[in-house]
């Protein structure tokens, strides 16, 4: 029997490389999604374009597939201006890529424009921490905060 799924809403994440914080984000946000049978729109980008078609770090792949979620088919892109019509929320890892997207965003814009972490209680104004430079410690801390993110999102999708 199929199982029912319900329409959620349409999400994009967003960081500075698409390769790290955002990919994360959404692989932890479909995994969500699907364990409570909602069938959101998600997709990630970046406001830089230096990694635009490459697949998510390494480092990145090897946390999100510690915890199950295969984001290996994932690949890079530039936040565009269509995207802030296209998406009914658009979440930024930190304040530069809120910063970076208020730049790009049309005076028009439907998408309402947020911190990733000002969705989960007691962490609004937060910025997910770029895990880019650091060592792989650094993405297992993301992945709690981008799950908490999801976590935040289903329970707010599920009304
Ligand atoms: P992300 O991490 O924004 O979480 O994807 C970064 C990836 C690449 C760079 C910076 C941050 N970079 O400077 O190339």
């Amino acid at each position: 029997m199929r199982k029912d799924v319900t329409a959620g809403p349409s999400i994009l994440f967003l960081c500075l490389g698409n390769i790290c914080r955002s990919p994360l984000a959404e692989g932890a946000a479909r995994a969500a999604f699907d364990a409570a049978g909602i069938a959101a729109i998600l997709d990630s980008a970046g406001t830089g374009d230096w990694h635009v078609g490459r697949p998510p770090d390494p480092r990145a792949q090897a946390e999100a597939r510690r915890r199950g979620v295969d984001i290996g088919g994932l690949r890079a892109r530039q936040l565009r201006r269509d995207d802030f019509y296209r998406f009914d929320l658009i979440l930024a890892a930190d304040h530069e890529n809120l910063r970076g997207a208020k730049a790009i965003a049309p005076g028009d814009a439907t998408a309402r424009l947020r911190l990733m972490l000002d969705l989960v209680p007691g962490r609004a104004g937060a910025s997910v921490t770029d895990p880019y430079y650091g060592d792989e410690d650094g993405f297992a801390e993301t992945w709690d905060d981008v799950s908490a993110v999801a976590a935040a999102l289903v329970s707010e999708a599920r009304g």
